[in-house]
């Protein structure tokens, strides 16, 4: 994020917040994810220039009072708004510091700690800042990078499996943020965008592998958009795949492909990021260990040279275009590994060497393996979508049903988890709807059109 735009005048000198932060490096990232999440609110929710500074610092600075060097009464909002206060911070920011994520109304606070927000009246006129960096606050992981309200808490409870109280209170608090911020989300919604934007993963979520587009999932999306609404399909498939699903379902958005390494419109393909010499190394060190690849590249797919017969007609049942055994011209957009997932040892060795070689990896199946760009996942390519259209980047919902729907879960404003998914997507997801072979997607996206949008959700819901 640009810190320009979270820079006063006066109070805090910003520049100073890496020093006070060495050796605690995660939650400094988490710090500024929080941030860069509030920058997201502050666009989204068309907030005055002022307000947005104001927002954005505030949630910069949110967990300042972790800094070691300004430790007081050991409870990091009231340790970090009493240094701000003492630097002359702005006073919305200091009382964003002060009572984010509810700090100071919880139960078991040492006296001395309540006699000091005893002393403290709270500040109305700040008092959507303190609950937009709680938002905030919980769409960013403790340890660094942007996520869904439930994967947040998973996070928690991960984290501490010996603090059971502390998991129930979390349990509590992230039903109570996520319903805060989907009430507040009705304000997205104007005459021209009445319903959020839909980015809907298409094998097992949207389609049952093998299966073609089914009747209700058809009109409920035809019906969605015909209410206003924007719909997009976010697949890991190659764009030339989905043309003809995006022309059956009438769509003139554009289609997020190739996990998010590729854009699909009316004009044709746009590369977002691509493997670069990574996509040579890889190619070399899987084939090494006899495994079938596909290489994606804009005009096609291309096989490795360990690909039989037999998995054309695997491509064939997921409605992947055939790959060809020639060498196709382009950039490599994203390789696909076909490897077991119960292969614990095997899926370790393969991550590891996506570190190595500075690319993301992810499954997209139980058979599928995915090498991918660093920047070219569901969600950056959603954002670059809705940013394009000038719509409001958190006026989105996500519907997927694995591991490589995480980033777009993490970045729209809520997700949803189709029930066939892994037990890690639907952890990870604000709501688990209906089976891909029922029609879950289309029936959330009837839900979400009868119920007008974001006014028909909140947390707890059952599809
Ligand atoms: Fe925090």
């Amino acid at each position: 994020m640009s810190f320009v735009s979270s820079c006063l005048e006066s109070g805090f000198d910003i520049r100073v917040l890496d020093s006070l932060f060495v050796d605690h490096g995660p939650r400094l990232a988490h710090m500024r994810d929080a941030a860069s999440f509030a920058k997201d609110i502050a666009g989204s929710f068309s907030l005055p220039a002022e307000d947005a500074q104001l927002l954005v610092r505030s949630a910069l600075l949110h967990d300042i009072g972790y800094a070691p060097a300004l430790r007081r009464f050991d409870y990091h909002p009231l340790d970090g708004a009493l240094f701000l206060a003492d630097q002359e911070e702005h006073p919305w920011v200091t009382e964003g510091v002060l009572r984010h994520s509810w700090a100071g109304r919880k139960s078991g606070l040492d006296p001395a700690v309540s006699e000091q927000y005893a002393q403290r009246q709270p500040l109305p006129d700040a008092a959507w800042l303190v609950r937009a960096v709680t938002v905030a606050d919980w769409r960013a992981a403790g340890v660094g990078g942007r996520v869904s309200f439930a994967r947040r808490f998973q996070d928690i409870a991960t984290r501490n499996p010996h603090n059971p109280d502390k998991v129930r209170r979390a349990a509590i608090m992230v039903d109570e943020v996520r319903d805060g911020f989907l009430q507040w989300a009705r304000d997205m919604a104007t005459e021209r965008r009445p319903l959020p934007w839909v980015f809907c993963d298409v094998d097992n979520t949207l389609i049952r592998p093998g299966d073609r587009l089914s009747v209700s999932n058809k009109a409920a999306v035809k019906a969605y958009v015909a209410a206003g609404g924007a719909f997009s399909l976010a697949t890991g498939k190659h764009p030339l795949s989905i043309a003809p699903l995006a022309l059956e379902l009438g769509l003139e958005t554009t289609q997020v492909a190739g996990n998010g390494s590729c854009l699909l419109d009316k004009n044709g393909i746009t590369v977002l990021d691509e493997l670069g010499d990574a996509a040579d190394a890889l190619r070399a060190a899987l084939e090494s260990r006899g495994l079938p690849i596909a290489i994606y590249r804009p005009l096609g797919i291309e096989t490795g040279g360990m690909w039989p017969a037999s998995l054309d007609e695997i491509f064939d049942r997921y409605g992947e275009i055939r790959p060809t055994r020639t060498p196709l011209p382009g950039e490599a957009l994203k390789i696909l590994c076909i490897v077991d997932g119960d292969d614990l040892r095997r899926e370790r060795e393969l991550r590891l060497l996506a570190l190595e070689l500075g690319v993301d990896c992810c499954r997209s199946d139980r058979h599928f393996l995915e090498f991918l760009p660093k920047r070219g996942n569901k969600g950056q390519a959603a954002r670059t979508v809705m940013e394009q259209a000038t719509w409001p980047v958190l006026h989105s919902l996500a519907v997927g049903d694995t591991e490589n729907d995480e980033p777009l879960f993490a970045l729209c404003g809520a997700c949803a988890a189709v029930g066939n998914a892994g037990e890690w997507a639907r952890r990870g997801a604000d709501w688990t709807i209906g089976q891909c072979a029922d029609n879950g997607a289309g029936g959330f996206l009837d839900r979400l059109r009868l119920g007008h949008g974001w006014a028909g959700l909140r947390s707890g819901l059952i599809f």
